[in-house]
């Protein structure tokens, strides 16, 4: 699974009497195996574009599929196993669980998909330590820095080894170092299991590695480039 094509997006938001137009008409094939960037200013629509293809927000109109299958009328339970099994989402806000610590975090996905204590113990401090930070496993997020939140909210997205990735601003919080153990992880994982990545970004750092560009520009994309 990895075949992502959206068909003539459109996103509106209402705010009161004002209508937020996030997205104008979005065409966009991605591959299995892809690794693409998102990129544009502020308000250009980039989380909502992702949010819309992870399936946590549904297109006011247009449609979107994976492998050939529309996702904006599946039901409930679709939806969550796609989710579940598939999708590993990197928010820009982390939207880590205040009250459970890194490991905890990072542990909840792999719960519904049946692996025991053990396997789950493994898994997670595995990836705990490629994201750098298996020290800090019993911290709560509260009790960690920024760029420590914003590892285990990727740790917590790649530990299912989801088909699909859809990361916004991955990298933004991290040092150089850190940046690029977090980037050649994403690669690796893109090279080996052939996860699809979808990554809105303004990293120079992560842009070098992206095969594909595709710039927003007001709800709109403006151009691709690859390379
Ligand atoms: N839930 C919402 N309700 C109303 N308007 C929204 C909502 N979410 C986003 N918007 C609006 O939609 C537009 C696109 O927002 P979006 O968050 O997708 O931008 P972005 O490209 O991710 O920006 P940033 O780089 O700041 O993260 C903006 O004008 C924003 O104000
Ligand atoms: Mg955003």
């Amino acid at each position: 699974m990895g075949n992502i094509k959206v068909e003539n997006v459109h996103k509106t938001y209402k705010l009161g009497e004002t209508n937020v137009h996030a997205l104008r008409g979005i065409d966009l094939k991605v591959d299995k195996s892809e690794f693409i960037g998102i990129i544009g200013p502020s308000g250009s629509g980039k989380t909502t574009l992702l949010n819309i293809i992870g399936c946590i927000d549904v297109p006011t109109s247009g449609n979107i599929t994976i492998d050939g299958e529309s996702t904006v009328n599946l039901d409930d339970r679709h939806l969550t196993y796609l989710r579940r099994n598939h999708i590993g989402f990197i928010f820009q806000s982390f939207n880590l669980i205040p009250v459970l610590d890194a490991f905890e975090n990072v542990e909840l996905p792999l719960i519904p998909l049946g692996y025991d204590g053990e396997q789950r113990r493994e898994l997670v401090n595995d990836i705990l330590e490629k994201v750098g930070i298996l020290e800090f496993a019993k911290h709560k997020p509260d009790e960690l820095s920024g760029g420590q939140r914003q590892r285990v909210a990727i740790a917590r997205a790649l530990v299912i080894k989801p088909s699909i990735v859809l990361a916004d601003e991955p990298t933004a919080n991290l040092d150089s170092d850190t940046g690029n153990k977090i980037i050649e992880l994403m690669k690796h994982m893109n090279e080996s299991l052939h996860t699809t990545f979808i990554i809105s970004t303004h990293d120079p750092r992560l842009l070098d590695y992206i095969d594909k560009k595709v710039f927003l520009e007001d709800g709109r994309i403006s151009r691709t480039e690859s390379g």
